[in-house]
Parts: structure tokens; sequence; C-alpha cells
């Protein structure tokens, strides 16, 4: 019996053979909303069965909830330009279009101005424009269009090998005999630290489903591409194969920390995780939340509200004295033994040509990423 989707049922709206002929009403998506598109009509959000309208956006900023009290954390919008929004009513059918390919319709029943300062304030703790997802809201259009969506066409994937639908996943946990798996969101490479809690992790359950994010993201993070490279070779070297599954995650990077980790838990419980890890400061940027913010947030529900286990982590660094990987949770030493580095150091030290060192990084992810980078420099 596999683990319950969120809401109850597996969300499943493709339909590649619709008939839009006659649809004259169109709503041109940006690359986020495409991947939500996506992500709605494979039940990868389950239950969101479209964007959201009036009642459930205002509902999920204010209290992480649906309206009808299901959990959940982010509101998944449709922003719709004001020239196109002039020419909608709702009751209509309108094809949703990236790069003039239809990719999906939607039968508009709510069309609503947000109160944007509201939901940064909310959904990401801030309204600073500083904050790449509070500028990337405001940079989106001022109004929102709400309804089920069909999905029609699936994006052109780059990583073929490692995308799996959410019944896809499940049917192959399922062959694999897993009963229990943890899911590990991020938007780095792997380094120690992450490997380290993805080892302990594999301790207690069966397997892992590595799930990095490659959708949009902040142009300093390092590219998918690299990623999905680094991720390879270290899978190859370091991890057992038969208890790890690597799959790409397509959403775009909210960077709203503490309700994303809610999200990308409920996310993963669809695609059949039962275990989630939150460690330091999950989907943070810069020093918007604590470092254990997105692990107090689950104290909120109730636990069979969310349905998947969060596992909470400590910051886990290189401890020389112990010489090996640890938290203050298992580390008597001080500060003085531990080596802490994070990704945005790191970035920064390979973009001035240093080397990070190996207990930060396996050597071999550093060669992926200085390969990467110097590509990316001359392209
Ligand atoms: S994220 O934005 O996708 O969350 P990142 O890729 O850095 O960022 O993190 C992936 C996961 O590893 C998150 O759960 C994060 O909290 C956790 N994590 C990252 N670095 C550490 C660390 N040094 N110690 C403990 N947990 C960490």
């Amino acid at each position: 019996m596999s683990l319950q989707p969120h809401g109850g049922k597996l969300v499943y709206s493709y339909n590649p053979e619709a008939s839009y002929e006659s649809i004259e009403k169109e709503i041109q998506l940006d690359a986020i909303a495409l991947s939500d598109l996506e992500l709605i009509g494979i039940g990868a959000y389950s239950p969101l069965e479209g964007f959201l309208a009036k009642e459930d956006y205002e509902s999920v900023v204010e209290t992480m909830r649906l309206s009808n009290g299901t959990v959940w954390s982010i509101p998944i919008t449709l922003p719709v330009a004001d020239e196109v929004v002039a020419t909608l009513n709702t009751g209509d059918i309108a094809k949703l279009t990236y790069d003039s390919e239809v990719y999906g319709l939607i039968t508009i029943n709510d069309i609503y101005t947000p109160d944007k300062k509201v939901e940064a304030k909310l959904v990401y703790g801030t309204d600073d424009l500083n904050h790449p997802g509070v500028q990337k809201l405001l940079e989106r259009p001022n109004t929102y269009v709400g309804g089920n969506i069909t999905l029609l066409k699936k994006a052109p994937k780059s990583f073929p090998a490692y995308t799996f639908e959410p019944k896809e996943t499940r049917a192959l946990f399922e062959e694999k005999g897993w009963k229990t798996i943890v899911g590990f969101q991020t938007r780095n490479p792997v380094h120690r630290a992450h490997e380290y809690i993805q080892k302990v992790a594999l301790e207690i359950v069966d397997g892992l489903f590595l799930n990095p994010l490659v959708g949009e993201t902040k142009s300093d993070d390092i590219s998918a591409p690299i990623r999905m490279e680094s991720y390879e070779v270290l899978l190859d070297k370091y991890y057992p194969k038969e208890r790890v599954q690597l799959g790409v995650f397509l959403a775009a990077m909210r960077y709203a920390g503490p309700r994303e980790a809610i999200f990308h838990a409920l996310v993963r419980k669809n695609y059949g995780c039962t275990h989630f890890i939150v460690g330091r400061d999950h989907a943070g940027v810069g020093d918007y939340y604590g470092t254990y913010d997105a692990q107090i947030i689950f104290e909120n529900f109730s636990p069979e509200e969310i349905g998947i286990t969060p596992l909470k982590f400590e910051h886990s660094f290189y401890c020389t004295a112990c010489e090996g990987m640890a938290t203050t949770k298992s580390c008597p030493h001080d500060a003085t033994s531990r080596i802490i580095l994070s990704g945005t150091k790191v970035r920064e030290m390979l973009r001035n040509g240093e080397i990070p060192p190996s207990t930060f990084s396996r050597k071999e992810v550093i060669e992926v990423l200085i390969k990467g980078l110097r590509q990316e420099v001359h392209s």
C-alpha cells in the first residue's frame, strides 16, 4: 500500500488529445507558470487541480491552508498581463501558451488583483526587494487568473532520463521494494554536509530520492546541467546504487524558506516519499530566515495533516578533531576544529580560481564544478 498523496487523491489532468482549435482566448505563460502548469497536471501539486482562485489564494497566504483546510503553504498563481486580462471573462476557456506552443487549457473561474505586499510579507516574511523571491513576485503581472487546468503538452526536458511523474516514482519505489523513502531537495551541488545528512537518513530508511530542483533559480546559483553532472559522479562513486534514485524536480525556486520547506515536503509526499530532509536554512537566501525556522514551522501542523515525516538536521560540518562530518549533537569540539563552508562561499572560491577543500566537497564534485564554470565563462 503506497503512501497517500496529499489531499487523498493523485491529480492527473494530462490529456494530449484534448482539442483546442476552436479556442481563441490565450494566456502566455512565463517559465514559472509553465513549470507549475505541468506540475499541477502530473499531480506533483495534488490536491491542486489548477491555479488558485481568490478564496484559496487568500486562505493559503493567510493561513497556510486551502479554503477546505488542507495544508498548502505557497500560493500557486497565474499572473496575467493587463492587456490580456482585458480580453478575459470568468467562464472562458483559454489556451496556455509558451513560445507560441500550446501547453494547456484553463477554465477561468476567477480573475482578481492580489495584495502583493501582503503576499510578500506573509509568504516570504519580507517585502524587501532584494529578496529574489519577492523581486520575482513583484516583477510578475499584477492580476491573477484562477481555474482548473488541462495539461496538453509537456515541456521538452533537459534531463529526460531523470524526469519522472509522481505515479512513476511511486511505481519505481514499489518495484525497488522500498517502504520508507526519504526525499532530498537541493538547488546546489551535493557537498559533504548534504551527503552526511542524506547518509544518516539512509541508515534508517530504505531509499533516498535525490530530487534536485531544476526549474528557475537565481542567476548566481550553479546551473542545473553542471549540478546534474556533479550528482552523477558523486552517486557513482560514493552511494550504494540500489538505495538511491536520482530524479529532477521541475519547479522554480521561490526562496521562501520555511513556507517553501512545507511545500517541498508535501510535493515529495506526492512523489511517494515517506520522509523529507529539512536541514539548516532550508530554501533560504541571505539572512532572511533563522537557521531552523524551516524546521520549526512544521510545529504548526499535526503529523497527520502533513502526512510526510520531516527529518530535521542540525547544521553539519567537518570536524578536524573528530576527523569526520558531525553536528553539535555529536561533536564536542569548538569552532576552531570545524570547517564550515556555505554553498555561496564555495561558488565564490571557484569563481576566484580557488579550490575548496575535500573536507567541504568531494574532489570529483569540485572537478565537475570547475570544468562547468570554465565552460560557462567561455560560452
Ligand atoms: S535549498 O534551497 O535547496 O534548501 P540547499 O541545496 O543548500 O538549499 O540545501 C538542501 C538541503 O540540505 C536543505 O534541506 C538544507 O536545509 C540542507 N543543508 C544544506 N547545508 C546544510 C548543512 N551544512 N547542514 C545541515 N543541513 C544542510
